[in-house]
Formats: structure tokens, C-alpha cells, sequence
């Protein structure tokens, strides 16, 4: 089995709670990693004897720098053909973000074959290790036929075992005046043959998009075939999608710029996280989500990059982190906790997020000394070295 010892860490964030830190963070640390997995974590001083009983184990010597576990990027739309560049550049000049731009990419995605699909998959999951994430989860949504759809949950299950089924993102140009049809569509055939692709569903619940009862059907018939709910809500206004994924037991609903008290404390006496997108008030010069006022009533918080071509075309959990904490209200530990351990509980995975013996080997160490300087030096390829179940990326 191989084994890498990486030691003179000079900030390590465990994530493993401690003494009121929740980044249980520790100075002067090392890490052992053993095959796919994490061996053992310690002081630094301890290291030598960890070594040796490893033989052949690689010493990576961290100078004084950061570690922490690699981003869990919850929500991402990575299947999709061609980009929305003119749209954002409308945006400039005052033009509103609307959900009926979906379509667009919809025709170039159906337009797409497999062989080009699947190397843009490819070109985005280097861009996601280059950047520090190790985890990502993909959605369906921009096929829209059985066909369509079971094709692209199909693609995105060849690099992520996190595949959710977004049939419900908008309802497509040709069922416009059949909008029961196309949910029957989705809650029907569309389902029984994605479902072997996927572990989750989600549905936009959002004016322009889906109504909460059309939202709840589907939910409801996806969580009969075993697919797990997550829910986009409360992204264009207020409405009722956090209620709705909190009462489907949903894992996480995602966006939540527009929140009432009422919604924060659902959000706070449920499992359900809070996953904010930051790209998206970036890209659509939206106001971005209160933070700070979820994590105060005592919700859990998850950042995610969103990554699609119409409201959020980057991957980089870095530059989330920075806009979380200029823009939201977190503080740099609060934020690099949401994108590792917050995304890991938005995915309900135990394996991931968190650097502790048996955890998946998934760690990034920074050419910087603390986590702050993800937020500090935004925009800085600060991600030195990636390792992903033990191995470099
Ligand atoms: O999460 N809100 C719905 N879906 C995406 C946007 C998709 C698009 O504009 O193509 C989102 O923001
Ligand atoms: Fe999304």
C-alpha cells in the first residue's frame, strides 16, 4: 500500500471539533495517508516514528504551510453544451437574470454528442482538482427528454458517484402549454430511467420554474424510487422552497438569497443545510444571502460553486470562499468549514470533509501559511498540491 507522510504543517484544519474551534485546527501537525485513506494525524515531533513504521513512505515536507480537507463542491450543473457569455455581458449593461435562458443551453446540451459531453466533463474535473476539490456533485437538467437526460446522468455518473436528477429545471420549450404533461413526463418514464444513474432529485422550485405542488409531486415520486430530495429555492424571491425541502426532509436546499424569519427558523430546527451559492449573486449582481444571520440561528451552512453556464460559470470553491467572507458575513474559519464540512453534510457523506484517521485521503495543502489567506489573497492560485484517495491530482 503506499503511504505519503506529509509533516511541518504549520496550520492543519481537521474539521474534527475541538475546545469551542469547530475547524479543530492544529499547529505544527502531520498527516499520514495509507493506500486511499487517512492513517493517522498528530504533532509534527511524532512524525519520524509514524515513518518509520512505514517503510517507503514519501515525506512531503509542507514548510510551515496550510492543510486542510479538499472542497466538497455540493452543486454543480457540469453536463451542458456551449456557454451563455452574451448573457452575462447583457448583464453589464442592465439586463435581469432570468431562468428562461436554461432553454438556450438546452437546445446546445441536445445538440451535443456523448464524445464532446464527456471531454468537457473532463476539462472541468482537472479544473475542480487544480482548485482544491476533491468531491463534486453533478446535475441532470439541460436534456429534458428521457433520452436526453438518462444520457447525461449517465455521463456525469463516469466521474462523480454524487449524480442528482434535475428533469424538473425548467419545463421545456415544446411542453410550454403542457406544464401537467411534462411533470407526468418527469415523475413517470423520465424517472425510471434515469434513476439507475442517480442518487438524488432536485427540482427548481422557483417562479418561472416549478410551483411548490408541482415541486412536491416530484420530490415525492423520486423519493418513492429511492432518490434522495435537495431542492433549489428562494433564489429569485422569496417563496416557499425552504419550507417545501424542509418538510420533504430534503439534505440541503440551495441559494436562499431571499429568506424570511419564518424560513430561518425552519432551516435551524431541521437536518436540512443551507447550501449558498456565491457565484450566482456575483454573476447575476443579486444581493448575496445573509450568512451571518443562518449561522447565528444555528443553521448548518454549506458553500458551493454552482458551476453552469448561466448563472455561475466558475468552479472555484476558493474564490467562494473569499465571497462568503467579504460579502456574507463569515469569517474565514466559518467559510472554509461550509465549503468542506458543510458541503460533506449537504451530500450526507461521513468520509469526506474532515481530516482524521479513516476519512478518505482528500487533503490540499496551501502555498500560504493560514486558511485566512484564501479570503485575503483572492484570485491567487494558492492551491499548491491536491491529493484525492491518497493520490497526487
Ligand atoms: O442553480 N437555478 C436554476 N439553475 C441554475 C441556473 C441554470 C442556468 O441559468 O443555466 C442555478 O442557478
Ligand atoms: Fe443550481
Amino acid at each position: 500500500m503506499t503511504a505519503t507522510l506529509i509533516t511541518n504543517i504549520g496550520e492543519l484544519t481537521t474539521n474534527v471539533a475541538r475546545d469551542g474551534d469547530p475547524c479543530g485546527t492544529m499547529h505544527g501537525a502531520a498527516v499520514l495517508l495509507e493506500g486511499s485513506r487517512i492513517a493517522w494525524v498528530g504533532g509534527m515531533t511524532d512524525a519520524p516514528a509514524q515513518a518509520a513504521a512505514r517503510s517507503g513512505a514519501e515525506i512531503v515536507d509542507a514548510h510551515g504551510e496550510a492543510v486542510l480537507p479538499g472542497f466538497v463542491d455540493s452543486h454543480t450543473h457540469l453536463v451542458f453544451g456551449g456557454d451563455r457569455a452574451d448573457e452575462f455581458e447583457a448583464r453589464t449593461t442592465g439586463a435581469p437574470y432570468a431562468a428562461g435562458g436554461i432553454r438556450r443551453t438546452v437546445a446546445a446540451t441536445r445538440a451535443a454528442s456523448d464524445e464532446e459531453l464527456r471531454a468537457r466533463l473532463a476539462g472541468f474535473t482537472a479544473e475542480l482538482h487544480a482548485q482544491g476539490t476533491t468531491t463534486f456533485e453533478i446535475k441532470t437538467g439541460y436534456g429534458l427528454t428521457v433520452e436526453d437526460e438518462t444520457r447525461l446522468a449517465r455521463l456525469a455518473a463516469e466521474v462523480t458517484s454524487e449524480v442528482t436528477f434535475l428533469g424538473a429545471h425548467v419545463v421545456p420549450a415544446e411542453y410550454a402549454d403542457r406544464r401537467e404533461e411534462y411533470v407526468d413526463l418527469v415523475t413517470g418514464p423520465m424517472l425510471e430511467a434515469v434513476r439507475p444513474h442517480a442518487r438524488w432529485i432536485d427540482v427548481f422550485c422557483e417562479r418561472g420554474a416549478f410551483t411548490p405542488d408541482e415541486s412536491r409531486r416530484i420530490l415525492t415520486a423520486g423519493a418513492a424510487h429511492g432518490l434522495l430530495p435537495r431542492v433549489h429555492g428562494n433564489q429569485l424571491g422569496p417563496g416557499e422552497g425552504v419550507r417545501l425541502a424542509v418538510a420533504a426532509g430534503a439534505a440541503s436546499v440551495d441559494h436562499c438569497t431571499y429568506l424570511d424569519d419564518a424560513d430561518i427558523a425552519a432551516l435551524a430546527e431541521s437536518e436540512t443545510v443551507a447550501t449558498l451559492l456565491p457565484g450566482v449573486e456575483f454573476s447575476t449582481r443579486q444581493p448575496y444571502p445573509d450568512a451571518r444571520r443562518l449561522i447565528d440561528a444555528g443553521v448548518t451552512v454549506a458553500l458551493a460553486s454552482d458551476c453552469n453556464p448561466g448563472s455561475s460559470f466558475t468552479s472555484s470553491m476558493p474564490l467562494m470562499v473569499a465571497l462568503a467572507v467579504r460579502e456574507m458575513g463569515m469569517t474565514p474559519a466559518e467559510a472554509v468549514w461550509a465549503a468542506t464540512a458543510g458541503g460533506a453534510r449537504a451530500l450526507r457523506r461521513d468520509d469526506v470533509g474532515a481530516i482524521a484517521p479513516g476519512m478518505r485521503a482528500d487533503l490540499v495543502l496551501l502555498a500560504a501559511p493560514t486558511r485566512v489567506h484564501l479570503a485575503y489573497r483572492p484570485g491567487v492560485p494558492l492551491v499548491r498540491t491536491v491529493w484525492k484517495d491518497g493520490a497526487r491530482v
